[in-house]
């Protein structure tokens, strides 16, 4: 035989030497869960090892992920019922928890990398993602309202907005009012391809955000569909937008790989709660080898052309490269 694929796999020398592709604890972004108060670390029951901190243990859990060469966080905030709202006027409210906690996480970590989500449902009393008139979600009328949370969140200090409602002319408006304020070093990471997924139900527990009627179908992607990605993708590039998302990644290593190979900017990837929880309620039943299934997932998203991953695996991962 002239043709032995196996002599390239015959040492894990060999291996590593003809290896295509690897993950970086640099390619990731830890999502953290924040709560009001002090003092609190709280587990979310559908995601076995992640928590909701307050302020002061966030600091705490920062200060670890970095000494563990993490550098990427993004903070998600998690609002009782009472400061809810139908405006979501907690949002851009500058002595919100939420806001004074981002501050103080770039007063105490200038080095590190902020990302923020930019969408009404954490704030919502409806719970979706844009303002609701007789039972639809408005597009335009919600512009001004993540305006005014993107210009709070920027004059934090976050690094790079999120905005990952799905909605038309998001990019565009935000990068818009981002320089005419002065925040042109503010970078936007659009939820370009973001799918009407089942596998975001253990975030919406983190969070206690699921929509309070009907489904997020009207403005979320169809997961039938990867032509469309491409319509977004263009529009978030001439909007203005820095880097390009994909959520979730495994259903959709497609889409990732899609974008990639259509576009130069930085593809992101985000492995949603789901794809978390799945793994670890497997590996709870002893049913499968959850490190070893962590990797293989990681590296399936960094191959099929993701530059950066959004990971709840984040510090996990680089707990074991440490
Ligand atoms: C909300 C938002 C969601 C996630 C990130 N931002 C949930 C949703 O769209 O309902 C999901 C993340 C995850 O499941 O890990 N705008």
């Amino acid at each position: 035989m002239l043709r032995r694929p196996r002599r390239n796999r015959k040492s894990e020398a060999v291996r590593n030497l003809v290896e295509e592709n690897s993950v970086s604890v640099k390619d990731l972004i830890f999502p953290l869960f924040l709560i009001d108060g002090a003092n609190k670390k709280v587990e979310v029951n559908s995601m076995p090892g992640i928590f909701r901190f307050s302020q002061d243990l966030m600091l705490k859990e920062i200060e670890e992920c970095m000494k563990l060469g993490i550098t990427a966080f993004d903070v998600f905030p998690a609002y009782p019922e009472s400061l809810k709202d139908s405006t979501a006027s907690e949002s851009w409210n500058p002595e919100t928890f939420y806001l004074k906690a981002l501050r103080e996480i770039k007063k105490q970590f200038p080095e590190v990398c902020l990302m923020s989500d930019v969408a009404m449902d954490p704030y919502s009393s409806d719970g979706h993602d844009g303002l609701v008139k007789d039972g639809k979600i408005l597009n335009d009328d919600t512009l001004d309202i993540l305006g005014r949370m993107s210009l709070a969140q920027a004059d934090a200090g976050v690094d790079i907005l999120g905005p990952s409602d799905m909605m038309d002319g998001r990019v565009g408006y935000i990068r818009a009012l981002l320089d005419e304020n002065g925040f042109t070093d503010t970078s936007i990471m659009s939820y370009t391809a973001k799918y009407a997924s089942a596998f975001y139900g253990p975030f919406r527990d983190a969070l206690d955000s699921a929509p309070k009627f009907g489904d997020k179908k009207a403005y979320q992607m169809n997961p039938a569909n990867s032509q469309e990605a491409l319509i977004e993708a263009d529009l978030d590039t001439e909007e203005g937008a820095d880097f390009l998302m994909v959520k979730p990644a495994l259903s959709y290593l497609d889409i990732i790989k899609l974008l990639s190979d259509n576009s130069p900017l930085p593809i992101a990837a985000y492995n949603v709660s789901g794809e978390y929880s799945m793994v670890k309620a497997a590996a709870a039943n002893g049913w499968l080898d959850a490190e070893r299934a962590m990797l293989e997932i990681l590296l399936s998203i960094k191959r099929s052309g993701a530059k950066i991953i959004l990971s709840y695996f984040a510090k996990e991962f680089a707990m074991m490269r440490s």
